[in-house]
């Protein structure tokens, strides 16, 4: 296979990148990320002179630079990624999450190509009780996830109009290596490594189910080999847990690899406005996938919170580049004023 994978440099880009140049190394990968705030090459440092492996510095939604590019299948992660930014600002998410897999779409149509879409359960929005199927309906709440769904909604439209292969895949909260630190599991072990305020969002009651993300990896890659073109796949590792639970789990284990108490990182949490809204609960049915291709998550929430907070620990390089640039502007404006109150 040659795989066009887009958004390669974020989080589950180079983490699926990784993936695929260790478990198929006779295949070639393209990766175009255009390297906003969340792409890194830094993600991608131990394996960027991997034979096979090419990068291009390019936006998705530019058609004529898709065009000069060599592939016969599609692996789309590039997006805006993150709730509370759609908030502050839905216009990036409209252009990259919407135009970008138009144009995308666009190219799958002309080359006759696999187009892998890699989308969210949060286009099902939140409910109580019970757990989402694929054919359920879509009722996104952020505009971060009503992007997604219209995404997912026209790439179906391709399939049904212009007869494309697209499989369509939705997975649940990923956390793992090289996740940016404005989301939740990071921003936790981070800001307990440095012994800052913990901003819990409203009463800290919201479920969500983790993932580790090479299970995720490892989902697209079944789904990519075995996946029947048409179909939606949910991804998720029925690992459901509410957030303030998940948090304490984190500070548990932090204190313990850092042999300091546990009691000084709790007393970091600080309850916050809440997100405006905010998803009470994400769950899927991941049924289909455990089925057929057979895919089964491999880690549990303890093993892949145990490499998680080993990996932030020994890549403080990786870390500190980071919050000292963009994020710390977008960190003060998020919750400098939260956290005072
Ligand atoms: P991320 O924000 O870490 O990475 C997104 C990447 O896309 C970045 O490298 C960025 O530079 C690139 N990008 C953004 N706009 C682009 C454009 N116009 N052209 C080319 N590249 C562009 O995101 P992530 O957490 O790795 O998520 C990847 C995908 O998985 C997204 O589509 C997201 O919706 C989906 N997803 C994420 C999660 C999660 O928990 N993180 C869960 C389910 C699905
Ligand atoms: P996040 O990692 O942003 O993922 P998503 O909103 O896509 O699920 O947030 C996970 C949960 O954690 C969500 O319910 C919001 C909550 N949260 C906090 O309570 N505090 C925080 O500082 C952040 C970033 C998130």
């Amino acid at each position: 296979m040659k795989l066009l994978i887009t958004g390669g440099a974020g989080f589950i880009g180079s983490n699926f990148i990784r993936h695929i140049l260790s478990s198929h190394p006779d295949y070639g990968v393209v990766n175009l990320d255009n390297l906003t705030y969340a792409g890194n090459l830094e993600n991608l440092k131990d394996i960027e002179t991997s034979p096979g492996y090419t990068f291009i510095k390019g936006d998705i939604c530019d058609r004529k630079a898709l065009e000069k590019i060599e592939f016969d299948t599609i692996v789309n992660f590039a997006a805006e990624s993150h709730v509370d930014r759609s908030i502050l600002d839905a216009q990036p998410f409209l252009r990259t999450n919407i135009l970008g897999t138009y144009a995308l779409l666009e190219t799958a149509k002309k080359r006759e190509c696999l187009f892998l879409h890699v989308s969210t359960d949060e286009v099902y929005g939140s409910t109580e009780k019970g757990f989402f199927k694929e054919d359920s309906l879509l009722q996104p709440n952020s505009p971060y996830a009503a992007s997604k769904a219209s995404a997912d909604m026209l790439v179906r439209s391709y399939i049904e109009t212009h007869k494309i292969k697209a499989i369509i895949t939705r997975c649940s909260n990923n956390y793992g290596p090289y996740q940016f630190p404005e989301k939740l599991i990071p921003l936790v072990i981070l800001n307990a490594m440095n012994k800052k305020p913990i901003p819990v969002y409203g009463d800290g009651m919201q479920v969500r189910d983790w993932i580790y993300v090479v299970d995720h990896c490892k989902a697209i890659d079944a789904i990519l080999h075995s996946g029947i073109p048409g179909e939606i796949y949910n991804i998720g590792a029925r690992n459901e847990e509410k957030n303030i639970e998940t948090i304490k789990f984190i500070l548990n284990k932090t204190a313990e690899k850092l042999n300091i108490s546990e009691k000084e990182l709790t007393g970091l949490i600080t309850f916050v406005k809440d997100r405006s809204g905010h998803d009470r609960r994400y769950a899927i049915d991941p049924s289909k996938i455990e089925q057929e291709p057979g895919w089964k998550p491999e880690i549990n929430f303890d093993e892949g919170i145990t490499r998680t907070i080993e990996w932030y620990i020994s890549n403080k390089t990786w870390w500190q580049r980071i919050i000292s640039g963009e994020y710390k502007q977008y960190y003060e404006a998020q919750y400098g004023e939260r956290l005072k109150t």
